[in-house]
């Protein structure tokens, strides 16, 4: 057994021993987005320091810890702060969390990000659902020999976010509503933001948002046949759609602004995901 496999069944090890507990869904939480973990109930928090193999986030604005909890009144868990790319992290430590999260007999991934808008009828402060994306030029976390006993060498990536879930996220918007967009969620590496060119050219290809998470963790969850929901906090105007220069700061504040409803939608969904 390859020494990455042996680590993911350690660290899996460690934690169904330390909660005793196997959450229906696993959420990730995007930069600027984390405070929804405040409304969970009943929780056992474990910082990444503790949890054995694991990686330790370097970006502001993210804090490192995983919250076992309720939340919609299901059983999940949260992670607050994931690893980017940029950061300097291999794809193989970037997607482990994934990984391990599957080894603890989660089969649902909710995914959310914060993202720059592409489509110009979007506005910050808009919540986009992930239809699909595009992340060819991402380097793909699967690359290297293949961990069969996680899934196959060359996984089908046709609907990457399930499509029911889209619809039945949607209609929860309606429910509460609030206004919801659908697009298609680019990946750029970064640190950078990108330039007004190469937003042009994104937009060119059917890109209604760009952002530097989530499909390395989609793609990852595909491969071990999770079912997988996304959303995008649309927390500014790519760049070159505005006269306006970009910062880290914008992210985070508009992801603040949004919190109200952005923690509203991604409860009532929870509720709604069967
Ligand atoms: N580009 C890339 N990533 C982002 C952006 C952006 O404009 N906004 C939030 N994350």
């Amino acid at each position: 057994m390859s020494d990455y496999l042996n680590k993911l069944k350690q660290t899996a090890d460690f934690l169904r021993e330390k909660t005793k507990r196997t959450p229906f869904i696993a959420l990730v939480l995007g930069s600027g987005l984390g405070n929804i973990a405040n409304n969970m109930s009943n929780t056992l928090e474990i910082s990444y320091e503790e949890i054995p193999n694991f990686p330790r986030t370097t970006v502001k604005g993210h804090d490192g810890k995983l919250i076992f909890g309720e939340l919609g009144g299901k059983d999940i868990l949260a992670m607050k702060g994931r690893f980017h790319f940029y950061e300097g992290w291999d794809m193989a430590d970037v997607v482990f969390p994934i990984r391990v999260f599957k080894l603890l007999g989660i089969n649902n991934l909710f995914l959310t990000n914060a993202a720059g808008g592409i489509n110009t009828q979007f506005r910050p402060g808009d919540l986009m659902l992930i239809k699909d994306h595009i992340g060819f030029n991402a380097d793909n976390p699967l690359r290297g020999e293949n961990i069969d006993e996680l899934g196959p060498r060359f996984p089908d990536m046709s609907h990457v976010y399930d499509r029911d879930l889209v619809e039945i996220a949607a209609d929860c918007a309606i429910r509460l509503g609030l206004d919801i967009r659908r697009g298609i969620y680019s990946y750029t590496k970064g640190p950078s933001f990108e330039t007004p060119s190469e937003i042009r050219a994104l937009r060119a290809l059917g890109a209604d948002a760009v952002g530097m998470s989530t499909v390395p963790e989609a793609i990852i969850a595909r491969h071990m046949d999770m079912t997988v929901l996304g959303i995008s906090c649309i927390t500014n105007m790519a760049a070159g759609v505005l006269d306006t220069a970009l910062n880290h700061e914008e992210v985070i504040e508009t992801g603040k602004k949004a919190e109200k409803r952005f923690t509203a939608l991604v409860t009532e969904i929870i509720k709604s995901w069967d």
